[in-house]
């Protein structure tokens, strides 16, 4: 880069760095003398240039790598068609992880990739890398162009005659606007409550899953039905359904279900209940909530026995047990939902029915 003196011509700095003499900006756009235009370097040839052996391995390169892409789409349309949707398989460091959409990822990932490489290689080994300078011209048009455009609007407006056949513009314009509404309402009703996923509101304790029979509350992960006497004051117990299993098996091992009936068992001193109805759906105190956090989704498994509270690990919301599961801290917005319980005649803990609303996060607008 040339160093420019300005002292020594005269020019007259603003000051600013990087604002050099005023005498740069010369008035008929001509650089200074002392300025030499250092050109383009010096064209280098690469092998494909020279050589039609190089150039014809790298078109068998550039041409392996779209190969490799059309590969991968392959890999993708296999996997999209042939892989169950419920084919799950354990990734290291992830978890169990649904093997369709491993696939699909990768190999679109990839086909893009090839695709992508294939086209830099083909720009740099085989297309021309001449320097080419081109000679911006104004963007305006002149002002006899930008008239003649404006006449071309005006009359096209005159032969589609709009301004003598009213009907026709007002039919069109109704028809045009009528044709928007749809849209409109698309995403007006979008924004307003709904209703959420229909699967959403049900779980496995849904006593459709056990032929109308009231369910079992089973110790996770053992599978062994509980007794009332089992859960001692204080103590807190992890509990499935006891059709959990033969839900999975029926539905092809569907563990998003497993996620959602997650329920925490837990006693307390009856008198410590504030709410009749949390006290009417337990047994001398004995309660379960779901254990899915209402704000996300966590597990909420952390039991304060002091003060009755359940605390959500994830983002601390709290659930005052001795009401209701009401949140009284942090960022979940409604209670754990409660599943009533009972006791069979053989003293094991039953859920007479599901959950009476949706259980986890509110994913849509809910009353409460
Ligand atoms: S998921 Fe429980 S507080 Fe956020």
């Amino acid at each position: 880069m040339t160093d420019i003196d300005t002292s020594q011509s005269g020019a007259v700095s603003d000051g600013n760095p990087g604002t050099p003499g005023t005498d740069l900006a010369r008035h008929d756009g001509a650089l200074p003398d002392r300025f030499e235009n250092p050109g383009l370097p010096a064209h280098v040839h690469r092998a494909a240039d020279d050589d039609p052996a190089a150039a014809k391995r790298a078109e068998k390169q550039v041409a392996t790598l779209f190969g490799l892409s059309m590969l991968a789409t392959l890999v993708f349309l296999v996997g999209y068609f042939a892989i169950r949707d419920e084919a799950t398989f354990y990734l290291p460091g992830v978890g169990l992880a649904k093997t369709q959409n491993v696939v699909l990822g990768l190999s679109l990932g990839f086909a893009l990739f090839f695709i992508g490489i294939g086209a830099v290689h083909w720009a740099k080994t085989l297309m021309s890398d001449e320097e080419i300078v081109e000679e911006r011209h104004p963007q305006r048009s002149d002002d006899r162009a930008r008239s003649a455009a404006v006449t071309t609007v005006l009359d096209g407006g005159t032969n589609a005659q709009l301004g003598r056949r009213p009907l026709i513009l007002y039919s069109l314009g109704g028809a045009m606007g009528l044709f928007a509404l749809p849209f409109v309402l698309q995403i007006a009703g979008s924004l307003g409550p709904v209703d959420g996923p229909e699967e959403l509101k049900h779980t496995i304790w849904d006593l459709e899953n056990n032929d109308g029979k009231p369910i079992r509350l089973m110790r996770d992960p053992e599978m062994t039905p509980i007794k009332l006497d089992e859960v001692t004051n204080g103590s807190v117990f992890h509990v499935m359904p006891e059709t959990l299993q033969k839900y999975i098996d029926e539905n092809h091992g569907v563990l998003e279900a497993k996620a959602k009936a997650a329920v925490i068992l837990i006693r307390l001193d009856p008198n410590d209940i504030k709410v009749a109805k949390a006290r009417d759906w337990g047994v001398d105190g004995v309660v379960a909530y779901s254990k899915i956090c209402t704000h996300v989704g966590c597990a909420v498994g952390l039991y304060e026995q002091g003060t009755h509270h359940l605390l959500c690990p994830c983002h601390q919301s709290t659930f005052d047990l001795t009401e209701d599961c009401k949140v009284i801290f942090g960022p979940a917005r409604r209670p754990l939902p409660q599943l009533k319980i009972q006791v069979d005649d053989a003293g094991y803990l039953v859920a007479p029915e599901g959950f009476h609303e949706p259980v986890g996060p509110s994913f849509w607008e809910r009353k409460r």
